[in-house]
């Protein structure tokens, strides 16, 4: 079976806290920090920047991963490496030069990804699978936490997976597959089901801060719908 990775989104999180929140949330069992970086111009939101990632590098070992909701792109890709991100997407309408931002971005040392919103066509990732480490689906439109999981979603991670699958076996490399946008112990099995294989949740987590058994609790209730 598929290894699977929970990312929790600290766009949910408490900013006031966010070291701490980060720390909880990795010794609950997540994998992966999932960094939401908006612009107001690319979306109808502002966030945080490469100052907020330096200062939560020193807290986990978790890998960080930038989701870049920018325009334009490139200029931030050096500041995210030094800041210690592991990961960086970005979404291909947002670069004039799709090939040129991946190159620069594992010329940074980075891994690389590319992000398709619920309306975006998987022929961007034509001709680029090779500079490729990840590939992001968005099941809500981005821009805020909280929204509903887009069913459309689930037959175009099953053609990614496919698209995926027949590139590794062709050069061995690995790309994960990972999803963002209302993911929940509800939907969360479908989605697996569906290929992917790492699942940002931001509201499902970080709503479960004041719930009986808080963390631990949900990402119990994550994993466990994985395993049914
Ligand atoms: C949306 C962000 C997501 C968001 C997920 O633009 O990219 O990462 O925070 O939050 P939930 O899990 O609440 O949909
Ligand atoms: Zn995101």
């Amino acid at each position: 079976p598929r290894r699977h990775r929970l990312a929790p989104s600290i766009l949910s999180a408490d900013f006031a806290r966010l070291g701490e929140e980060v720390q909880r949330v990795v010794e609950a069992g997540c994998d992966v920090i999932h960094f939401d970086v908006m612009d107001n111009h690319y979306v109808p939101n502002l966030t945080i920047g490469p100052l907020v990632c330096e200062a939560i590098r020193p807290c986990t070992k978790a890998p960080i991963d930038v989701h870049l909701m920018v325009r334009p792109v490139d200029a931030l890709v050096p500041m995210f490496a030094k800041a210690g991100a592991d990961i960086i997407s970005f979404h291909p309408e947002a670069s004039d030069h799709v090939d040129r931002t991946l190159a620069l971005i594992r010329d940074q040392g980075c891994r690389a990804g590319l992000v398709l919103n619920p309306a975006t066509p998987l022929h961007h990732l034509d001709h680029v699978m090779d500079r490729l480490d990840l590939i992001l689906v968005m099941s809500v439109n981005p821009g805020f936490g909280g929204q509903s999981f887009i069913p459309s979603a689930l037959d175009k991670i099953a053609a990614i997976r496919r698209r995926i699958d027949a590139h590794t076996e062709r050069t061995g490399a690995e790309i994960w597959l990972e999803v963002d946008g209302g993911i929940k112990p509800s939907n969360i099995r479908a989605v697996a089901d569906a290929g992917a294989d790492t699942f940002v949740a931001g509201s499902a987590i970080f709503g479960a801060r004041d719930a009986d058994g808080g963390y631990h609790e949900v990402v119990r209730a994550l994993r466990a719908a994985l395993e049914e």
